[in-house]
């Protein structure tokens, strides 16, 4: 499985997801691998110390001729390889644009190492440009991190029509694998009309855990740790693990 998390609205909880889950699969035996896909390297710097990195996914989208082995960085949980971003990601953009199969580039090279893991997972940034459209159309799922707020569902309608052009033709079997409440506060009734709201529109779509705002979350990054490893006993931790459980069992 193949799953690209995506929303192309900013601070939503996608890198912080995309960590913390792959964390979680990875801990329960499966090998994963994780593709940081936004130019800012949020994935990569907090699992991987910046002065081991290997090549990164610009080189990865853009000289086809490099070997996987050149791209795969191990990290300090076991069963989890990330490939990171640099910012130069940001001028893959450029480098694309006029090319002929652009959108396909990711797709072409994930065949090429789809076998070696269980579940791949690409962080993708907050736009929907040609890498998000890469990640989509090398993606079988996608899974929408939703922050529980004002306007909490500004921008979906975008972001389900261009999944809805992805499958209409590049890739047909491209599956919403579901919708994640994110940064949810129990203490406001807000969070929780948010949160009716979108079981409401998406229904079985919607996963039944919801990712609570913590402080260890928020800080887990910056210590260089997957929650699981910096607060283990935290409100974060129990719930990217309930998370992983739902998603495993889509799988
Ligand atoms: N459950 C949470 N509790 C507290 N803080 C959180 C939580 N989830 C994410 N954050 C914080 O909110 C900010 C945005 O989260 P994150 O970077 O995961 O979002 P993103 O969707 O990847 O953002 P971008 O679109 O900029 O890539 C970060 O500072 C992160 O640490
Ligand atoms: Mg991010």
């Amino acid at each position: 499985m193949i799953i690209a998390i995506a929303n192309q609205k900013g601070g939503v909880g996608k890198t912080t997801t995309a960590i913390n889950l792959s964390a979680a699969c990875a801990m329960a035996g499966k090998r994963v691998l994780l593709l940081d896909l936004d130019p800012q390297g949020n994935s990569s710097l907090s699992l991987v110390h910046s002065e081991q990195i290997n090549g990164s996914v610009y080189e990865l989208l853009t000289e086809l001729n490099e070997p996987w082995d050149n791209f795969i960085n191990k990290t300090k949980v076991e069963n989890l390889d990330v490939v990171p971003s640099r910012i130069s990601l940001a001028k893959v953009e450029a480098k694309l644009v006029g090319d002929f199969d652009a959108i396909f580039r990711l797709r072409d090279r994930i065949e090429k190492i789809r076998d070696r893991y269980d579940l791949i997972f690409f962080d993708t940034p907050p736009t929907l440009g040609i890498i998000t459209v890469n990640a989509l159309v090398a993606a079988s799922h996608v899974l929408i991190p939703i922050q529980s707020s004002y306007f909490a569902l500004e921008g979906t309608d975008d972001l389900l029509e261009t999944i809805e052009k992805v499958r209409a033709r590049p890739n047909p079997d491209l599956d919403l694998l579901g919708v994640l409440v994110t940064l949810f506060d129990r203490r406001t009734a807000l969070s929780k009309d948010v949160e009716a709201h979108i079981r409401k529109v998406f229904g079985k779509k919607a996963f039944k855990t919801v990712i609570t705002r913590s402080v260890r979350l928020e800080e887990s990054p910056a210590h260089k740790e997957a929650i699981f490893s910096y607060a283990p006993r935290s409100s974060g931790a129990e719930e990217y693990m309930k998370l992983s459980k739902e998603v495993m069992r889509r799988a």
